[in-house]
């Protein structure tokens, strides 16, 4: 098995080849002076399987082209079976449709992907799992949330594992398992007429003098960290960690967290993560799953 490492295999590419002991090609890559990219693999993948790592976070369109170029160069190049690893999926929360006319983008991805030449795909925590399903071969789900727990026990003394939402409560759960402490989820309601949430309260929660850790599987914006690290404060947690799979942290969401005292930022190399970011190099766990 050869490993092929895109221009946004962020590194994972170096881990699985050394935990698989495979052969690791590095992609050549440069962007023409018009933007359009420039991707070359520099070894022979006749007759051999392959593994091409390459995430797709932002520039997310620029890295799913990449990703198509390399899958469908392989398959020229004579590769016998394409699986790509991408750890980020782009487009991963719009997979429904809520307006007649919208676009189920991860849908056209997955397909694409397939179109491409890619027969297996492996993805870290995509956003639902069905949507898996439109992905025309064999699917593995990473899951990295043990591996973040134990990077998560270094930094707590006194912990309870929050969920910012009632769908994240199983994340808690397991993060729980490994740091200790209890466990719980935040309660929203939604506006009738504005559409906007706000939090009710939080089931059989005592969060006085505690190290706070909120789990999700996506930081963005921010603002569902912001809203759940201010309801920690108000019923007296003594810090406030922001941890999920994927911590994208767009339009200033760093110093938005640090304003409301989230004290730490925890996520894993799925992403190119900002530098203060801790992030959980978890290309072992993705590495023994292939
Ligand atoms: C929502 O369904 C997700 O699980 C995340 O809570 C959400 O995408 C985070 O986005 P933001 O950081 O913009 O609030």
């Amino acid at each position: 098995m050869i490993i092929v490492g895109g221009p946004a295999s962020n590194g994972m590419d170096d881990g699985i080849s050394r935990f698989l002991s495979s052969t690791l090609l590095k992609t050549e890559y440069k962007v023409f002076p018009d933007g359009e990219s420039y991707i070359r693999i520099p070894g022979s993948v006749k007759d051999k399987e392959v593994v091409v790592v390459q995430s797709t976070f932002p520039e997310q369109d620029k890295r799913l082209m990449e990703l198509f170029f390399l899958s469908e160069t392989l398959r020229d190049m004579g590769a016998t079976k394409i699986h790509a690893v991408v750890p980020y999926l782009a487009y991963s929360r719009q997979d429904r449709r809520f307006l007649e006319g919208e676009a189920i983008s991860v849908k056209t991805v997955l397909r694409m992907m397939g179109q491409a030449g890619i027969s297996s795909l492996t993805v870290v925590e995509p956003h639902h799992e069905e949507e898996m399903k439109y992905f025309p071969g064999q699917v593995r789900i990473i899951s990295p949330y043990e591996d973040i727990a134990v990077e998560l026990r270094k930094h707590v003394t006194d912990p309870f594992v929050l969920a910012p939402d009632r769908s994240a409560l199983s994340r808690a759960e397991r993060i729980a398992k490994i740091v200790g402490g209890d466990f719980s989820h935040i309660e929203k309601v939604r506006d009738k007429e504005t559409g906007k949430t706000s939090i009710k309260g939080a089931p059989n929660v005592n969060l006085k003098e505690k190290d706070v850790i909120l789990i999700d599987d996506v930081i963005s914006t921010g603002g569902t960290m912001i809203q759940a690290a201010e309801f920690a404060y108000s019923k007296g947690a003594k810090s406030v960690i922001a941890s999920a799979c994927h911590v994208l942290l767009v339009e200033g969401a760093k110093d938005k967290l640090k304003q409301v005292g989230v004290e730490k930022i925890v996520g894993t190399n799925t992403i190119k993560n900002d530098p203060e970011v801790i992030t959980v190099d978890i290309s072992k766990t993705v590495a023994l799953s292939l």
